[in-house]
């Protein structure tokens, strides 16, 4: 039986990677490490809690000592790393937690990895999930491919392209088997309401303002979560050692046109008059050193090992709005607390 330790399991892509993973594989026993931070919910993994094939260890990656015992008591015969700081707007006011999750927690990970497998990297894997922002910022045309060079310009991207560089120097240095995937910006069910598309349906449900930043000019490639997940699947069966592959859903939206789109289907589903939610529509300070575009060219994944995107994207958005009215509970349970003080501190002294 194949044991496979995915790291942010209780978070939003990790999840859904989770939830695939004990579903498409009866035969593997997945752990779910995950420390639980503001992102990091329990309630995103319910329906799986009594699946025999399931458990979740929390503990914190930064803590080098947990992890090389985590791996010397469980034996993992691979590594999903998906455990992350994970929002931009947060990497800019603190920027050192990031340094220490994103880059010292992947560090210790591959460590433990490195000691506990020496003599058989070829049947052990450490697949790392990262992103398409260690890229940068591409103009008006031309796409990300696995070769673009690095040019994060956020503290985020800049601690997920160090994490990069570490796992790739494993490979290089001691010989580990590591595969690597950037992919886009994902939407879906379970996504944390800091972010663009969770954050405008919950606000607008609300009927509070709902903040773009600058003129909304600013450009994402937004693929299914679920497909995302489906990518993670097929790259960690399939990717020889020490490959690459970028992972997107040739789907670009200006972030202004996306909120349209979804005020439209928010109106629709709340029975509200047209129009009724775009006059929420609020333009607020643009984000500091703010990527003007990210697109993904998947070409390499969809002709190497076969996979595309299942979702278009107006039938995903409209999805997701209903899985957002359907949980209210999750909503709340998660917008309580914490995150009105995060709210004040990031909107509410901020509006032009
Ligand atoms: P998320 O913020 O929703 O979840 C992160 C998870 O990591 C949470 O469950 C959190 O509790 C856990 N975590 C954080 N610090 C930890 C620590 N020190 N020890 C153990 N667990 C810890 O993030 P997400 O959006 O699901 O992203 C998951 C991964 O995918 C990240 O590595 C991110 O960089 C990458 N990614 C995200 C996107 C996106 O659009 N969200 C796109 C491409 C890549
Ligand atoms: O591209 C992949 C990345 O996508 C992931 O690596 C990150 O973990 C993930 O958070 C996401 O980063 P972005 O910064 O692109 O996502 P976010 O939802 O924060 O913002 C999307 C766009 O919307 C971006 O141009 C900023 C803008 N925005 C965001 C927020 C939160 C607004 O206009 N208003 C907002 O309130």
């Amino acid at each position: 039986m194949k044991k496979i330790l995915i790291t942010g399991g209780a978070g939003f892509i990790g999840s859904h990677v989770v939830r695939q993973f004990i579903k498409n594989y009866a035969d593997y026993q997945i752990i779910n490490l995950d420390k639980l931070t503001y992102a990091g919910n329990l309630l995103n993994l319910t329906d799986l809690e009594d699946a025999p094939n399931y458990r979740f260890i929390k503990g914190d990656i930064t803590d080098a000592a947990f992890i090389s015992e985590l791996f010397q008591t469980e034996k993992p015969d691979a590594v999903i790393h998906l455990a992350a700081e994970s929002h931009v707007d947060r990497s800019i006011s603190n920027p050192m937690e990031f340094v220490m999750t994103n880059v010292i927690g992947t560090v210790n990970l591959l460590n433990a990895a490195k000691e506990s497998w020496k003599g058989d990297y070829a049947n052990h894997r450490f697949y790392h999930v990262s992103t398409d922002e260690v890229y940068g910022s591409l103009g008006e045309t031309g796409m990300f491919t696995e070769t673009t060079a690095y040019d994060p310009h956020s503290p985020y991207s800049a601690s997920k392209a160090s994490s990069d560089h570490f796992v790739r120097a494993y490979h290089d240095t001691y010989g580990l088997d590591v595969v690597i995937s950037n992919c886009s910006n994902n939407y879906g069910s379970h996504h944390f309401p800091e972010k663009l598309i969770p954050l405008a349906i919950n606000n607008i449900k609300n009927n509070k303002a709902v903040p773009v930043y600058g003129k909304g000019e600013n450009i994402r490639d937004w693929l299914w979560v679920e497909d995302h997940a489906s990518a993670i699947d097929r790259i960690f069966h399939q990717a020889k050692a020490g490959d690459t592959y970028n992972i997107g859903g040739h789907n670009e939206w200006k972030n202004i046109d996306l909120i349209q789109l979804l005020c439209r289907i928010m109106d629709e589903k709340l029975g509200r008059e047209s129009g009724t939610s775009a006059a929420l529509i609020t333009y607020v300070t643009d984000r500091a050193g703010h990527d003007l575009r990210y697109a993904i060219d998947s070409g390499k994944l969809q002709k190497e090992l076969n996979w595309t995107p299942s979702l278009q994207f107006e039938e995903g958005l409209a999805k997701t709005v209903d899985w957002y009215l359907e949980n209210d509970e999750w909503l709340e349970n998660v917008t309580s607390g914490n995150y009105q003080d995060y709210y004040k501190q990031q909107y509410e002294y901020n509006e032009q």
